[in-house]
């Protein structure tokens, strides 16, 4: 009894390494994508020893995650690699746009639901797996994960345009910068008041340029996209919350919902 205990506290423990292995992997590439100087307050990897070492890394760091789920077996592995796979899709196609005709927003949400909504849900699915619950009680966590990541992702969209220098660990107004729409941008661009015009304009392009970066954020913190874009998010928060009512009254039931309740203060 005790040796499948402990058995089942070191697979617990390599699929939170693997967890963390393939978050930080994503980051080190979205960083060099993104061209970002800083994360988690320290110069971003990419910044330090620029992009061939920093994508090398993050190759490394994939293949540790790989080799510890090998452990898990087939099934693990499966899961694993379908879910790298639905996440560098989601980078793909934020990086290539929407395709002719296709809806931004619609876009956009896909793209947030494959890059991190599928990351959050395996992690879900895999505590679930390893707490023994009913094929029931993972699908519902896997749903939850996925709503969650998601919610996360558009917080954090959110607050990369909210956030003053310091505050998040990373160089705010970046998708800005890059030109990446996201929540506050599509929804203010479907504005069609003249006072919004000089907003639009900023929007349509990437801005390189630091007094259009600053004036584009300046005008954007203060529409009323920014609010509109947080009661989504709430909602989104919501919908994840409403799921954990299907699940037995525990402590990691509770864990979960704090975890709800903290996507949505984040945005203050
Ligand atoms: C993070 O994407 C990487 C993945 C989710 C795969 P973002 O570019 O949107 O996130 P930050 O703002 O750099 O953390
Ligand atoms: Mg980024
Ligand atoms: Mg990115």
């Amino acid at each position: 009894m005790r040796r499948v205990r402990r058995r089942c506290g070191a697979r617990r423990r390599a699929l939170g390494r693997r967890r963390r292995l393939t978050h930080l992997a994503t980051l080190y590439h979205d960083d060099v994508m993104d061209e970002a100087d800083v994360r988690r307050g320290a110069p971003s990897a990419n910044s330090r020893w620029g992009n061939s070492v920093a994508i090398l890394v993050g190759d490394y760091l994939f293949a540790q995650a790989s080799d510890l789920v090998s452990d898990l077996g087939t099934e693990a592995v499966r899961i694993q690699a379908r879910t790298f796979s639905r996440l560098v899709q989601g980078q793909i196609r934020e990086t290539i746009g929407p395709a002719d005709g296709e809806d931004a927003l619609a876009h956009y949400l896909a793209v947030v639901a494959d890059k991190t909504g599928s990351l959050i849900a395996t992690a879900a699915l895999f505590g679930a797996k390893m707490a023994g619950a009913s094929a029931e009680i993972q699908s519902t966590l896997t749903e939850f994960g996925e709503r969650i990541g998601a919610a996360f992702q558009l917080a954090d969209d959110i607050i990369d345009v909210a956030s003053e220098t310091g505050d998040s660990g990373k160089t705010p107004g970046t998708d800005l910068r890059e030109g990446v729409p996201t929540l506050p941008t599509l929804i203010a661009q479907r504005s069609t008041a003249p006072e919004d015009a000089r907003l639009l304009d900023l929007l349509s392009r990437p801005l390189t340029d630091d007094a259009e970066h600053a004036e584009a954020l300046t005008l954007l913190r203060v529409h009323p996209a920014m609010d509109e874009a947080r009661s989504y998010v709430q909602a989104e928060a919501d919908a994840a919350s409403a799921l954990l009512a299907k699940l037995p009254d525990s402590s990691a039931r509770e864990a979960l919902q704090v975890l709800c309740d903290t996507v949505a203060t984040r945005l203050g």
